[in-house]
């Protein structure tokens, strides 16, 4: 028991911040590529709480086709190898996506910073005291809380705080290796995490758009999609940790 504890403890800590671009290779559209959701839906009219006051049943419908979506797609190449790398790395997950598929690929620690679609919980002001697995991929206007109110995705929208943003800078502030993917970093205060990261002594952005991404000079750019990416980069680390 010591001996492993010791081992797990002597681990350099490896954290991966993802975004939308992560799931891309497993079909899962990102937000602001040309292709991306905000080309095809007002962000005001599907991810706000004023949209859900507005019209829930549109609101529970855009997000009842993306759970259909994500529960029909599997972890890509990506989502394995960062799971794989746990043999080796205390490794830590901080994503910005509201899919499972970092866990379905064998992922423990995930963070959901903007929730985590598989969930619902109360459009009630105690909404974030519980939160209620949906059973398939369908939220409708008969679900309801025990507390009465209308079930909700439990989706972090616009406008709204997020309640896990300061778990995950503490998880980033902890990091020996930081593995940023698949974000255009636009969105705040999420984007703003990587400044915790100020112990990492090795910063890896991988993103098809890395070169034009904004970051600090301490980071290397790896413009590629997500699972060539990382595959470069665990070539890499293997010679850090090992
Ligand atoms: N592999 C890796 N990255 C990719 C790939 C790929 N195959 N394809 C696209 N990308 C990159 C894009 O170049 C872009 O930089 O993924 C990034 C996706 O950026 P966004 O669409 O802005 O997604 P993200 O940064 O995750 O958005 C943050 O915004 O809409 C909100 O709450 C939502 O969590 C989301 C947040």
């Amino acid at each position: 028991m010591i001996r492993l504890f010791l081992y797990h403890y002597s681990m350099k800590k490896v954290v991966v911040f993802s975004g939308a671009g992560m799931s891309a290779e497993s079909g899962i559209q990102t937000f602001r590529d040309s292709d991306g959701l905000w080309e095809q839906h007002r962000v005001e009219d599907v991810a706000t709480p004023e949209a859900w006051r507005t019209d829930p049943d549109l609101v529970t419908k855009f997000y009842n086709e993306r759970r259909k979506r994500i529960l029909e797609s599997v972890p890509n190449a990506a989502h394995r190898e960062i799971s794989e790398l746990e043999k080796l790395a205390d490794v830590h997950i901080v994503t910005q996506n509201i899919d499972d598929l970092h866990e379905r690929a064998g992922s423990s620690n995930v963070l959901h910073l903007h929730g985590n679609i598989r969930f619902a919980k109360s459009s009630g002001p105690n909404q974030e005291r519980e939160y209620f697995e949906i059973d398939g991929w369908e939220l409708t206007h008969n679900d309801l809380c025990p507390d009465g109110h209308r079930l909700r995705p439990h989706v972090v929208w616009f406008g709204e705080a997020v309640p896990a943003y300061e778990d995950a800078a503490e998880v980033l502030s902890k990091a020996d290796i930081l593995i940023v993917i698949g974000t255009s970093l636009q969105v705040h205060p999420a984007a703003g995490l990587i400044h915790y990261a100020s112990m990492a002594t090795h910063k890896y952005i991988i993103d098809p758009n890395a070169n034009n991404l904004s970051v600090s000079n301490d980071f290397i750019k790896i413009a590629g999609g997500a699972s060539e990416g990382i595959d470069q980069v665990m070539r890499e680390i293997q010679k850090i940790v090992s």
